[in-house]
């Protein structure tokens, strides 16, 4: 007996210090833990990932607890699987070696630690094949307190000759939990962003998309993960993430033999292998994820702050609210009725007004959408003073100028296309196919990258005072072809990642220019944004689908993403049968704007709006900068509500919008429970964005205890007739 308990205790005490002695890597943020621990053959896995231990030591023996036996399959857990040598399942890398050779083996050499700053620390483990040098170092940055990791590799040929990188995921990470709820958002033109959640099972579960530019339309490269079970707003494992790369991407979930949980994610390797030469490499995008044990709403808020402070231009300044001339003309205007238009701008008292498309091209005048893109002179006709005029004009109405653009793209009735055939992306051999009557330029060759840049520099050379910038992308990459490519003979395969790297590069050169000037990102509609997009644009265009009852989910949804000070909703006449208050209570839960004619809004309607647009004035920094408590989901309930509170939990505001039009319990007959203030403060409530023809109900200026909100909740009366209620909420002292 006592001889058997002696064994165990000395395997124990072997297999321990054994543990110790192997490289563990613990990738802390404030409240969680990544751990990296190369086996003894040195192969990095994955050996936990949750909540921080409180004795670092013992991230070193996690990996002792499990006891899985992988022959059929490798490693489950690798931290980056390549392919072709032992392991059988989905791999992150896979190359051709310079001798053809397609096998790869990746082990541990090394890693180091950068400091970057108080909040921000740098991993990099280095991997190499121990046959062909060829190296992979997975990079991961860590944002303390939000919780955001940001992974990425640079996969490096130190071979003789020439690799091809088949494969070159960014990401491989490994969740040993036990039920996977994968929320997914599929999407076409004005139905972005779709919500799907389904349970994973065993296999693969791809998400990807193949559509080269705006490759959003069909699925953004942006996911949620529950895992453990369903998680709820407040409680729960949730893990937010979005590849930042506008491009093709892919990401795998693979449900092992023992429930555990792959993820590989990068961009598409589809028609896409990259060739190095030696001593080349290559970066892959880098996955973002923010991950939280207390729920949605928590993952949320730390995916908000980090964008905010790390990511998106000016994420904790301002922004212009504006009227937009899109759906008030589309491309039917002169001069004249764009001055006319300034004037609505100004009686409605937003900061900017925005031209929209239809203001270039003279050979090929851009009066729809067939003709004219590529050729960015104003036309004659429409704009005989120019766009000078117009700034000029618009600075006497006391209001700021903005311009449309769609650079990348051409339509083949334009000078661009006949000039230069061979900047437009196509295939020679075959007819031509067209989406919204255009192609895509190739951004691979620098002289296009030059073209794109100068489209931009010599609309703010002219006219330095444009305040504001719409930057559309409308088509998708059909018949990928580079005569650029071809002709500098590097493969075709290249196209995809060259594309969006030149855009980038176009987009770097544009912000060192002009940092300051607030982009919008559009893509006929949202088919576009990520995390990649959004380190150039301040903020992006949800989609062309304005109805509000439309915008409550699609918001709600990007919402778990993207901070509202990034979310562009526009009042319009897309539904014309919802009043304008809802119209504009919706559109205020983001960055607020308008796109009607201001002359055809009845009086009490100009005065609601009037009135909207200086309440918003007053609470937007609430929102913009404040921290999002989504408190009813609209997908749940006959009405959705969500607050915002500043920092201090000084000020709040409450946005509530019925979405449902039953009789039966389509009203709030319940009190809704607020989140996010200070159970010690007290505060009053307020309605604002109150109708002339439609009177609160609301007993305003009453004060409740924070605790009292928090616990009893309040009611904001909605009703079929009160179908959007918006509060203020102000400490008291
Ligand atoms: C896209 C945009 C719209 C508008 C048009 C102009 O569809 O999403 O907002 O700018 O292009 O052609």
């Amino acid at each position: 007996m006592n001889k058997i308990y002696l064994t165990i205790i000395i395997v124990l005490i072997v297999n321990t210090l054994f543990s110790q002695s192997l490289v563990t890597i613990a990738l802390e943020s404030k409240d969680y833990a990544l751990v990296l621990q190369a086996d003894e053959n040195k192969r990095l896995g994955t050996v936990y990932f949750g909540k921080k231990l409180a004795q670092k030591t013992e991230y070193a023996i996690a990996a002792q607890q499990y006891d899985y036996s992988d022959n059929n399959a490798g490693i489950y857990n690798n931290a980056y699987t390549p392919s072709g040598t032992w392991s059988m399942i989905e791999p992150a890398l896979q190359v051709t070696h310079a001798d053809g050779n397609i096998s790869t083996e990746l082990l541990y050499i090394s890693h180091e630690n950068q400091v970057i700053d108080k909040n921000v620390k740098l991993i990099n483990v280095l991997l190499q094949d121990p046959v062909y040098k060829t190296t992979v170092e997975l990079f991961y940055k860590i944002y303390h307190n939000e919780n955001v990791f940001e992974q990425w590799c640079e996969i490096k040929n130190g071979e003789k000759g020439t690799v091809v990188l088949n494969k070159y995921a960014s990401t491989n990470l490994y969740f040993s939990n036990s039920e996977f709820h994968l929320t997914h958002y599929n999407g076409t033109w004005a139905r972005e962003m779709k919500p799907e959640t389904e349970v994973l099972t065993a296999g693969i579960k791809t998400l990807d998309s193949k559509l080269g530019a705006r490759t959003n339309l069909y699925q953004p490269p942006t996911f949620m993960l529950e895992l453990d079970g369903k998680a709820s707003e407040q409680h729960g494992k949730v893990l937010l993430s979005n590849l930042a790369w506008s491009g093709n991407f892919k990401f795998d979930f693979e449900k092992d033999s023992y429930g555990n949980l792959r993820l590989i994610a990068g961009a598409n390797p589809y028609n896409a292998a990259y060739e190095l030469k030696p001593n080349e490499s290559f970066k892959t995008p880098a996955l973002i994820y923010s991950y939280s044990e207390n729920g949605k709403g928590t993952a949320s808020r730390q995916m908000h702050r980090w964008a905010k402070n790390y990511r998106v231009p000016d994420g904790n300044g301002s922004r212009l609210t504006l009227l937009n001339n899109w759906e008030a003309t589309y491309f039917d205007f002169d001069e004249n009725k764009i001055v006319e238009l300034f004037q609505g701008a100004k009686k409605l008292g937003v900061d900017m007004f925005l031209l929209d498309d239809g203001w270039f091209g003279n050979k090929y005048p851009r009066n729809g959408d067939n003709a004219g893109l590529g050729d960015w002179q104003e036309n004659r006709k429409k704009l005989p003073h120019g766009l000078g005029y117009l700034v000029k004009e618009a600075t006497a109405a006391g209001i700021k100028f903005g311009i449309w653009v769609e650079p990348e793209m051409v339509n083949p009735k334009s000078e661009l296309y006949e000039n230069h055939l061979d900047w437009v992306i196509r295939q020679d051999k075959r007819p031509e196919h067209y989406f919204r009557n255009q192609l895509v330029l190739d951004l691979s060759n620098p002289e296009v990258q030059d073209f794109v840049y100068e489209v931009l520099d010599s609309i703010f050379t002219k006219n330095p005072e444009i305040a504001f910038v719409k930057w559309d992308c409308n088509a998708v990459i059909y018949n990928a072809h580079s005569d650029y490519l071809e002709k500098m003979k590097l493969p075709q395969t290249h196209l995809y990642v060259d594309y969006v790297n030149g855009l980038y590069k176009v987009l770097d050169r544009i912000r060192k220019k002009y940092p300051k000037v607030p982009m919008m990102l559009c893509s006929g509609g949202g088919g576009r944004v990520d995390y990649g997009s959004l380190k150039y644009f301040t903020e992006f265009w949800l989609s062309d689908n304005t109805d509000p009852l439309e915008r409550v989910f699609l918001q709600w949804d990007y919402s778990h993403f993207y901070p509202a000070i990034t979310l562009c909703a526009h009042v319009t006449n897309w539904d014309k049968k919802a009043t304008i208050k809802y119209r504009t209570d919706v559109a205020m839960m983001g960055k607020l704007g308008f796109d009607i004619v201001v002359d055809e809004l009845s009086q009490p309607d100009l005065v609601y709006c009037q009135n909207a647009i200086r309440n918003y004035d007053n609470i937007k920094n609430i929102i913009w900068q404040g921290d999002l408590f989504r408190l009813v989901s609209p997908y749940e309930n006959p009405y959705a509500s969500l607050m915002f509170v500043d920092e201090k939990k000084e000020r709040a505001v409450m946005f509530n919008y019925l979405v449902a039009n039953r009789f039966d319990f389509t009203y709030s007959y319940q009190p809704i429970l607020l989140r996010g203030l200070d159970s010690s403060k007290n505060y009053k409530v307020k309605e604002i964005n109150i109708h002339p023809d439609v009177p609160s109900t609301f007993e305003n200026d009453k004060i409740y205890s924070g605790d009292f909100l928090m616990k009893v909740g309040l009611n904001p009366n909605i009703t079929l007739v009160r179908e959007s209620v918006v509060m203020e909420i102000q400490e008291v002292n």
